[in-house]
C-alpha cells in the first residue's frame, strides 16, 4: 500500500494509473476509522480497481476549536485498517500544505450547506465542500464513495459535483450499524454506558416513523411529533433537530407527505468525563412514500 502527503505526488500518480487504464475510487475520511469506513472502502472495490483513501481531519470544517481540538488522531492503527481492508493508496495530507499561507479560496453550496447540521454548525459545510473539491483535484477518481449516514453532506456533495461539472460519479453507502441499531461513528465512543443505551432512541424513532408511514400515516406534524415523543423517552437527550425533508433539495415536506421523505435527525447526549460537553449524534431515513407515477397501473 503507498502512502503519499503531498496533493502534486498523488495527481501524478493518478495521472499514471488513469494513463494506464485503470479505474480510480476515492474515499474521503477523517481517520479514525471503523467498520463504516470499512463499508465504504468496499464499496469503492466494486466500482474500481485502485481505491485511494484520504484521511485527513480537515481544520476548516470544524466550527469549534475544541471539536477538532478533540477529534482522534490515530494514523497507525488507521493505516493498519486500510492495509488490511486492500486499500492501494492512503493520501495523508498536512494541513498546512493543503492550506497553504495567504489560503483564501472556499466552496459554498450556497442553499443546501444552510439547514439541519449546516444551522447547528455554521461553516462547517463550507469547510467540506472546499476540502473536497480539493480532494477531487487531487486523486482524481471516477468514483467518489461517502456514506448516507452524512445524508446532508452526501446531497451537497452531488450538487457541487454537478454545478462545478466534476467528471466523477458519487456514490452514497448504507449506513453500517451496531447489533441495537446504533449508526456506527466515531463519536459513539464519548457516550456513558448509560447513555449508550439510551442512544438507541434515534434508530427507534425512525423505525416508529417509518412503521407509521407504511401503515398510512401521512401527516407532517403527526410524524414529528411522533419522532418526539420517542426522542423523549431518552432522559439525557437533547434534541437539535428533528426534520422532514425532500430528499435532493432539502426544502422542507408539505403539510401531507406525498413522496420519498427524508427523516433526518440530531440529538446531544452528554458526553463521557466532560461536565457541559455533548456529543453530537446524527441519523436518517428516506421514508418509503411511493411516487405518483409508481402508484399509476
Ligand atoms: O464525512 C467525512 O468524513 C468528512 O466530512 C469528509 C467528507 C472526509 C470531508 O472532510
Amino acid at each position: 500500500m503507498d502512502l503519499l502527503h503531498v496533493s502534486r505526488e498523488l495527481q501524478a500518480h493518478a495521472d499514471a494509473l488513469r494513463a494506464a487504464g485503470r479505474r480510480i475510487a476515492l474515499v474521503p475520511t477523517l481517520g479514525a476509522l471503523h467498520a463504516g469506513h470499512r463499508a465504504l472502502v468496499a464499496a469503492a472495490r466494486r466500482h474500481a480497481d485502485c481505491v485511494i483513501v484520504s484521511i485527513f481531519v480537515n481544520p476548516t470544517q470544524f466550527n469549534a476549536a475544541a471539536d477538532l481540538e478533540a477529534y482522534p488522531r490515530c494514523l497507525e492503527e488507521d493505516l493498519a485498517v486500510c492495509r488490511e481492508a486492500g486499500v492501494d493508496l492512503v493520501f495523508a495530507p498536512e494541513a498546512e500544505a493543503l492550506y497553504g499561507p495567504g489560503y483564501q479560496t472556499f466552496v459554498e453550496v450556497e442553499e443546501l450547506q444552510q439547514p439541519l447540521c449546516g444551522a447547528s454548525r455554521p461553516g462547517h459545510f463550507r469547510g467540506v465542500a472546499t476540502v473536497v473539491a480539493k480532494l477531487l483535484l487531487a486523486a482524481k477518481p471516477h468514483v467518489a464513495v461517502f456514506g448516507e449516514k452524512d445524508f446532508q453532506q452526501l446531497a451537497l456533495v452531488r450538487r457541487l459535483v454537478r454545478d462545478l461539472g466534476f467528471d466523477v460519479q458519487i456514490v452514497g453507502v448504507p449506513t453500517v450499524r451496531e447489533a441495537d441499531g446504533l449508526a456506527l461513528s466515531s463519536r459513539n465512543v464519548h457516550l456513558t454506558p448509560q447513555t449508550r443505551r439510551q442512544a438507541r432512541v434515534l434508530v427507534e424513532a425512525l423505525d416508529e416513523a417509518e412503521a407509521a408511514v407504511r401503515g398510512g400515516e401521512r401527516g407532517r406534524d403527526v410524524l414529528l411529533a411522533l419522532v418526539q415523543r420517542v426522542l423523549g423517552k431518552a432522559p439525557d437527550a437533547r434534541v437539535d433537530y428533528v426534520a422532514l425533508r425532500d430528499p435532493e433539495s432539502l426544502a422542507q415536506a408539505p403539510p401531507q407527505l406525498e413522496t420519498p421523505t427524508l427523516l433526518a435527525l440530531a440529538v446531544h447526549f452528554p458526553r463521557r468525563g466532560s461536565a457541559g460537553e455533548t456529543v453530537r449524534l446524527i441519523d436518517n431515513r428516506v421514508l418509503p412514500l411511493a411516487r405518483a407515477q409508481e402508484e399509476a397501473p
